[in-house]
């Protein structure tokens, strides 16, 4: 069923190096001290490359990069086959130093069309949820996605477009620094949890991604199918709240 759904395999271990985890050299991710840890080569040969080794060899690398490096190389990026259908990479928008991130799947038509996350119908109705917690896009607020490309017909992206993406969306994080993150979807969850579970076991708690909270909740589009579980998702953004005003206390 997982295959079918091109969700599986989606496991992503998080020490492997390929994607030049962001975190612990910019401080306040992990809590303050720099780590120079490497996963051993044994490790990263039972994580992603386990996977395929091709697409391992093909991920960017992008360990360190700024804002306009991080951004150009995602606008030249050609790992995976995505970039030749779209219009355009959809890098990610909003406060570069955001206390909050919210990251998405990937980009729709819309987006492929605006070069700018979440502008369609789930774009609209996540800038509602974004004022029923006080909040607005591009005040302290940093929206991106797992991939940077829209995929044909709107597809799940496949897990080696994600593995090839993920790099530039960790970099933004480790940029970023935010206080919080919320996950919008599975595939978002999944790619930053890097295990996967239904979204109905992962929502209603606090996770932890390389220190920082991560909140995982319903995507937009989902909502919009099923406004039943807009609750729940509202019981999330509740928790996000008060897990915010916890840390900034
Ligand atoms: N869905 C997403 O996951 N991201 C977008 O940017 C738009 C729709």
């Amino acid at each position: 069923m997982l295959r079918e759904l091109n969700l599986y395999p989606l496991w992503v271990r998080r020490d492997v190096p390929v994607a030049a985890v962001p975190i612990k050299e910019e401080g306040r991710l992990d809590g303050g001290e720099a780590d120079t840890r490497q996963a051993k080569p044994s490790e990263a040969a039972m994580g992603i490359e386990a996977l395929n080794p091709s697409y391992v060899a093909e991920a960017p690398t992008v360990p360190a990069l700024s804002w306009p490096e991080l951004k150009q190389q995602v606008r030249d990026c050609t790992a995976c086959s995505l970039r030749a259908g779209c219009m355009q990479t959809v890098f990610g928008v909003g406060d570069e130093n955001a206390d909050w991130l919210f990251v998405g799947e990937g980009p729709g038509e819309d987006e492929d069309a605006q070069g700018e996350p979440f502008v369609g119908p789930s774009g609209k109705l996540l800038d509602n949820m974004l004022a029923a917690i006080k909040l607005k896009r591009g005040s302290n607020v940093y929206i991106a996605n797992v991939i940077k490309c829209h995929p044909p017909e709107n597809r799940t992206p496949h897990v080696d477009e994600i593995v090839r993406c993920l790099p530039y969306l960790q970099r933004q994080i480790a940029l970023v620094k935010p206080k919080l993150i919320v996950a919008l979807g599975k595939i978002a969850a999944t790619a930053l949890l890097g295990k996967e579970a239904t979204l109905g076991s992962l929502r209603g708690t606090l996770h932890d991604y390389y220190g920082v909270p991560l909140i995982i909740t319903y995507h937009p589009a989902y909502l919009l199918r099923m406004p039943a579980e807009k609750a729940h998702a509202w019981d999330d953004l509740r928790l996000a709240m008060d897990a915010m005003q916890k840390l900034t206390d």
